[in-house]
């Protein structure tokens, strides 16, 4: 296939493009983001493609031989390129590395809609635990390692609170690529950790935060060309291909309908983004025909976001105007040596690198910003939890938002929401088991409950002899 993308500065006074085959990913002219733009009419008449979102479901049952080298079987059982025309930047299907990455469902919880006082009884969870590596990094990950396989990169680093660097190991392992992550010195989940060493990633702990890790590896990937280190954060337009598709899954699993919500955790913003581009591209490829509203949540110990958009009312503005006010908030936050701090480690992230699109996104799709507090993230949590579906504490963030925007009147209870669950439950025990019994199990002088971190859904074990009555008694 000839190619038909190309990458475009997305500052509109800037507007400039580059041939695809490249490693950076900052526009030489003005300094400012890349987005991956594609030739539709050209791409979609090279691929055979009506528009017709038919195409991608039939793959669903297209699977056999998958596993004997069959590259049209092998992508047709990914959740990712199932959806191949709507990312078409890859030269030939056999530079596409998959794992098979996104096959994930969306859950329609309606008990849980009416806990969280939804009358349509129209939540679903759009479950991405159940993703190789177990979050939603592997959609973004396999588009990536594409795009490194386009340009015949060996080597990929990334920074990560953890689960980025899960997914990266796991693709590098698979695909033969020297694997590097950076990982602050204050929290990771243990269930991330584990799977970035045991996928053989050289794993480098920085006396820092994820913020100075994400700068440095800009640094090791952008200024120092000769090191030939590909970079595989979400500065990276192509992982935000790989994530558009977990939108397209959203609409499948609706028939193609619209929902009026859609609601996210926002960290380093590369899912709001990449969200935002999916439904502008759907749009104006005439698939849906109007836009679901966003919701980004954050968490309140890392509310940048929130605080640039309720705060100090900066937009978009059709990609101009907001560049100086953001600087200069990240100036002050500089100054003032300001750090996020949450129980939600995966979005302990202060200075979020996709910050531009994500406002592009609020724009385009009529969004709002919260935050919740971790107290708040628990609980739902645990509630979901008790619904059946395992997430890690950033992930809660999105129902303990949406339930939040409905108590405030802008989610309305006959609508239909869509919440993301980005990671998986078991990624963070230690988060559940604290929240459970009041103790951290890491530390075994600490056996003292401390009552302040049970919440209204927490199930505490109870402790009995080796008594058959006096278990019959704890039954209950
Ligand atoms: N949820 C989970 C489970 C995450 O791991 C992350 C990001 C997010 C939400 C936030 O997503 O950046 O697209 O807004 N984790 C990154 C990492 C930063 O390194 O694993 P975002």
């Amino acid at each position: 296939m000839a190619h038909h993308a190309r990458l475009k500065c997305i500052n509109p006074d800037c507007n400039a493009t580059f041939d695809i085959d490249r490693m950076t990913f900052t526009c030489d002219d003005c300094g400012d983001m890349l987005d991956v733009a594609y030739d539709w009419d050209a791409a979609h008449k090279a691929l055979g493609f009506d528009r017709n979102p038919a195409t991608f479901t039939a793959r669903h049952t297209a699977g056999a031989g998958y596993a004997s080298g069959q590259t049209d079987a092998r992508l047709n059982l990914s959740g990712v390129w199932r959806f191949r025309e709507l990312m078409p930047f890859y030269r030939s299907e056999d530079q596409i590395q998959t794992i098979g990455e996104g096959r994930t469902y969306l859950q329609h919880t309606p008990r849980l809609a009416a806990d969280i006082g939804l009358t349509s009884h129209n939540l679903f969870l759009e479950y991405e635990g159940l993703n190789p590596s177990g979050s939603f990094k592997d959609n973004g990950m396999t588009g990536a390692f594409t795009h490194a396989r386009v340009v015949g990169a060996s080597k990929a680093v990334c920074a990560s609170t953890g689960n980025t660097s899960a997914s990266l190991a796991l693709f590098a392992s698979i695909t033969g690529v020297t694997a590097y992550v950076l990982i602050g010195s204050g929290k990771i989940a243990y269930g991330k950790l584990s799977q970035a060493l045991d996928y053989g990633a050289r794993t480098i702990q920085v006396e820092g935060d994820f913020d100075a890790c994400l700068r440095r590896v800009r640094q090791l990937a952008e200024d120092r060309p000769e090191l030939g280190i590909y970079l595989m954060n979400s500065v990276n337009p192509f992982r935000l291909e790989g994530q558009k598709a977990i939108m397209f899954r959203i609409l499948e699993g609706l028939n193609w309908q619209v929902p009026d919500w859609i609601v996210v955790p926002g960290g380093n913003l590369g899912n709001s983004s990449a969200f935002g581009k999916a439904f502008m591209e759907l749009h104006e490829l005439g698939m849906i025909d109007r836009m679901p509203r966003l919701a980004i949540i954050n968490a309140e110990g890392a509310r940048t976001l929130d605080r640039i958009v309720n705060e100090l009312k900066i937009r978009w503005n059709g990609g101009r105007c907001f560049r100086d006010a953001v600087r200069s908030e990240y100036e002050r936050m500089d100054a003032h040596n300001e750090r996020a701090h949450t129980i939600a480690s995966a979005i302990e992230i202060n200075r979020p690198v996709n910050l531009p699109k994500a406002l592009r996104a609020l724009e385009v799709m009529n969004g709002v910003v919260r935050s919740v507090s971790d107290e708040v993230i628990l609980e739902h949590k645990a509630l979901v939890g008790r619904h059946g579906f395992g997430c890690e504490p950033a992930s809660a963030a999105s129902v303990a938002g949406a339930r939040m925007l409905i108590r405030e009147g802008i989610i309305k209870p006959d609508e239909t929401v869509a919440c993301v669950l980005t990671g998986h439950q078991l990624k963070d025990p230690d988060a559940t088991v604290k929240y459970h019994c009041g103790i951290d199990m890491k530390s075994a002088q600490d056996t003292a409950p401390r009552v302040d971190v049970r919440g209204e859904h927490s199930n505490v074990p109870v402790q009995v002899p080796d008594d058959l009555d006096a278990i019959i008694e704890a039954l209950g």
